[in-house]
């Protein structure tokens, strides 16, 4: 991707998250003591926090190599097992979005997991035989929205469990200062933190805003990114001061005149939106919540003061 010559190697450069860095530094440093592979990882959160980041951060620490798939990928049997009898001792195996993983596919994934067994049928009717193979020690990395949407099964067989939060202000300066510094762009603290604030506490959105921060600094002025020149820019790009983006604000607006602020239900929000369930509550929600802009209840989302404040 774009942001592959930006993206941190190690656990050491790769900032904010403390909890999940400082258990991921003993989890691999006792792994690697011990010469296992690592255990299972289960890597939940908003999109654009770095669970890829992570993965790829696991496997360069642990010495194995990266393969990478993801749940809708994963059709038929053979896709996994294809994946999984490529895997060399200490690969790990990257499964983005393993909450659309099939049924019949998880079945599999299992012996994998537990016993490092692949355990398929191949062929159809009287032909059809079982076979069995070791497979070498490996590490699954799983990335998902929502822990939630997982099954038990699938959730109980991952012995290292990590979330990742959306990232504060200061975290993300520092990630645009350092993605600043790679990319050869000057800029000063003021406008590293203009940018870290309207990021909606997400590095991939920080280093998309980066570049184009970068563009308006070169075509309108000198190339330097001040907090002036990142304030016009942001302003020309109509990202909000608050970093909140249009569906962000989009779902407040319509709390607001059809719900008169709630307490309103995700699916009626979402049919009134003409959005995704699933997008509200792993993308939209997620940020407003924890921002103070939404609350859930158990009888539905209601908007705060600071929501209606600001519409
Ligand atoms: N780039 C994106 N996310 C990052 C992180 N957490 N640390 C350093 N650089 C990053």
């Amino acid at each position: 991707g774009v942001d592959s010559n930006i993206r941190p190697g190690t656990l050491a450069e790769y900032i904010g998250q403390p909890v999940v860095r400082e258990q991921m530094e003993v989890f691999i440093e006792a792994a690697r003591r011990r010469q296992e592979a690592l255990d299972h990882t289960l890597i939940f959160g908003p999109p654009g926090l770095g669970k890829t980041t992570l993965a790829n951060i696991i496997a360069r620490e642990m010495g194995g190599n990266l393969r990478s798939t993801s749940g809708p990928v994963l059709e038929r049997a053979g896709d996994l097992a294809a994946m999984l009898t490529n895997l060399e001792e200490g690969d790990v195996l990257f499964i983005d979005e393993i909450h659309r993983l099939s049924p019949v596919i998880e079945e599999i994934l299992y012996p994998a997991m537990e016993d490092f067994q692949l355990d398929i049928m191949i062929g159809e009717g009287p032909a059809a035989r079982s076979i069995k193979l070791d497979l070498p020690p490996f590490t699954l990395v799983a990335a998902t929205t929502r822990a939630g949407l997982l099954t038990s099964p699938l959730r109980d067989r991952f012995g290292i469990v990590q979330r990742l939060e959306f990232y504060n202000i200061e975290d993300l300066t520092t990630i645009v200062s350092r993605s600043a510094r790679l990319m050869n762009v000057e800029m000063t603290a003021e406008g590293a933190v203009e940018v870290a604030r309207r990021s909606r506490g997400t590095p991939r959105i920080a280093n998309r805003l980066l570049r184009r921060v970068r563009d308006y600094a070169e075509v309108k002025s000198n190339g330097k990114v001040t907090g002036d020149i990142a304030d016009s820019a942001l302003d020309m790009l109509a990202v909000d001061r608050r970093g909140l983006d249009h569906l962000d604000r989009r779902y407040i607006e319509m709390v607001h005149a059809r719900f008169d602020g709630g307490p309103a239900g995700v699916e009626a929000i979402a049919a009134a939106m003409a959005e995704d369930r699933g997008t509200l509550e792993d993308v939209i929600e997620p940020y407003l919540i924890q921002q103070g802009y939404v609350l859930r209840t158990a009888r539905g989302r209601v908007l705060t003061q600071m929501a209606i404040d600001q519409l």
